[in-house]
């Protein structure tokens, strides 16, 4: 199975634009469209963002936002950020369905049984499933059905591939049921009596392609315990890939238990703004331009279905608009400069004072887009060997906290605990001091000078949001990054 990192590498192999810079506002009257495939340019007329804030205005349904004020600011990225959950999940509720009758039933009649959810990244998988989890205990609660044990894995946080069974074993023992054996035996021994008093027991392994073994027989004698006599499993199984279940599982397909698969499609166009608009309607004021929602979109649809780069291209769009505020603002000031030291000159046009930028508009997306589906820097650090890697997550982590710059000892420190979180040995300093070296020479840090290489100055030289993009196909970097 090919891995999830190369298959979220989706980008189209055009040359690589000029390095994005914030849109300068020459024009009050912006024109650009795109083609579902390509990278959006200037071709068509479209309405000022100005009559689309008046349109909803005259609904009296909300206010303009200001994207100058920090805590707007913070609300608005909070609510497009993937791990903020969303208080609804619409585009799913059908595939929701689907698995939670399935999970009744298994409730119900007491009867042991399995599913299959796949789906390419960025789906809805792992949401739709906190979701289902909830919705079957609150109607086991009101249905006064015995409550299922429920327990949530996510096959990566697995030291052991085989731990998936101790874990399973752990929600029996808390029932005070002891016996011999490895944890597995215990369970089939278990799932081959009757045993009136044990809970059924909902297992989510999300993730599940980790359980894939050479001789595959973790997987395979996980989707076995479900058909057990007396089995209380009823096991929902999460991956990427469509075949997962026939080519890792033709055992249980030849004893008729091949487990029921719920395809996860990518989401189109429509599904996608859908969801995006949903997010956004948390917040009391608009904040896009409804043809920058769309053109998103139609983008992402077209390249990958994955709500992940639509809410990173949002934010990052968010930027763009930021950006354009801090150049007025100094252009602003540089004229009043000029006028105060000149006294003769009028003081800065009132236009360009009263320049309003609260919209994100469609060309700050376009910009956004183009630099995310085509950013030589995205390159770059995808193809960085794993530690160059680790250090650059790491790097953003610090400026997050601690802004701007930090010296290559504390940086050090922020990797090595990374590192050690996920149990990857760390590298020395000496080998650290010389990866931070190689990642200068390809200009994505800055490394001062200094005699002692612990007190080196390190400047971040790239986008918090390339780095983010680049790394977030990496299941590695999920937790890293969030
Ligand atoms: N229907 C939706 N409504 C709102 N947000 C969504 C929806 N679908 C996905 N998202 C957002 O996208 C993020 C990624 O979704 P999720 O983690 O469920 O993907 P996945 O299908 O499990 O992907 P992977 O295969 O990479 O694990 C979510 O955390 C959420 O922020
Ligand atoms: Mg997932």
């Amino acid at each position: 199975m090919s891995s999830i990192g190369a298959r979220r590498r989706f980008r189209s192999p055009a040359p690589p634009l000029p390095a994005a810079t914030p849109p300068t506002r020459k024009s009050r009257r912006r024109c650009i469209t795109a083609t579902p495939n390509s990278v959006p340019t200037v071709i068509q007329m479209i309405d000022t963002d100005e009559n689309q804030v008046e349109s909803h205005e005259s609904n009296g349904v909300k206010s303009r936002w200001n994207p100058k004020d920090v805590e707007q600011l913070r609300m608005v990225k909070e609510v497009l950020h993937m791990s903020t959950a969303p208080s609804t999940i619409v585009c799913r509720e059908e595939e929701q369905n689907v698995v939670l009758e399935f999970c009744k039933g298994c409730v119900e009649h007491e009867k042991a049984g399995s599913l299959y959810i796949c789906g390419c990244p960025g789906t809805g998988k792992s949401l739709s499933m906190e979701k289902v989890k909830d919705s079957l205990l609150n109607w086991a609660t009101q249905g006064d059905f015995p409550l299922p044990d429920v327990l949530s894995v996510n096959c990566t946080s697995l030291s052991n591939t085989s731990d998936i069974f101790s874990k399973i074993l752990g929600l029996h023992k808390a029932l005070g049921k002891k016996g011999s054996g490895t944890p597995l035996q215990q369970l089939q021994n278990m799932y081959s009596h009757e045993s009136p008093t044990t809970n059924m027991i909902l297992i989510v392994a999300d993730e599940l392609d980790y359980l894939i073994t050479k001789d595959r027989a973790v997987l395979h004698d996980l989707f076995m315990l479900t058909t057990f006599p007396f089995s209380r499993c009823i096991l929902i199984g999460v991956a990427n890939a469509i075949d997962l279940a026939d080519r890792f599982l033709p055992r249980l397909t030849s004893l008729n238990c091949k487990p029921t698969v719920v395809n996860f499609r990518a989401y189109t166009k429509d599904q996608i703004l859908r969801i995006l608009e949903e997010r956004l309607n948390e917040l009391p004021y608009i904040v896009f331009q409804h043809q920058a929602l769309e053109l998103c979109a139609r983008k992402v649809a077209a390249a990958s279905g994955d709500m992940r780069n639509a809410l990173c291209i949002c934010r990052s769009a968010i930027e763009m608009l930021e950006a354009e505020i801090r150049e007025s603002a100094c252009s602003v000031n540089a004229l009043e400069e000029k006028s105060s030291s000149e006294q003769n000159l009028p003081t800065a046009p009132d236009f360009v004072k009263k320049q309003e930028f609260d919209m994100v508009r469609i060309d700050h997306m376009a910009l956004a887009l183009s630099k995310t589906y085509r950013s030589p820097v995205v390159d770059t650090i995808q193809s960085l060997p794993h530690h160059q890697q680790i250090i650059l997550c790491s790097s953003m982590k610090h400026f997050r906290a601690a802004k701007k710059d930090t010296i290559l000892g504390e940086l050090y420190k922020s990797y090595a605990a990374i590192c050690k979180s996920s149990l990857i040995p760390p590298t020395g300093i000496m080998e650290f001091s010389n990866m931070c070296r190689v990642l200068n020479d390809q200009g994505l840090i800055k490394l001062g000078q200094s005699r002692d290489d612990k007190l080196r100055r390190v400047t971040s030289k790239i986008d918090e949001g390339d780095i983010t993009f680049a790394l977030q196909g990496i299941r590695f970097f999920r937790n890293c990054l969030q």
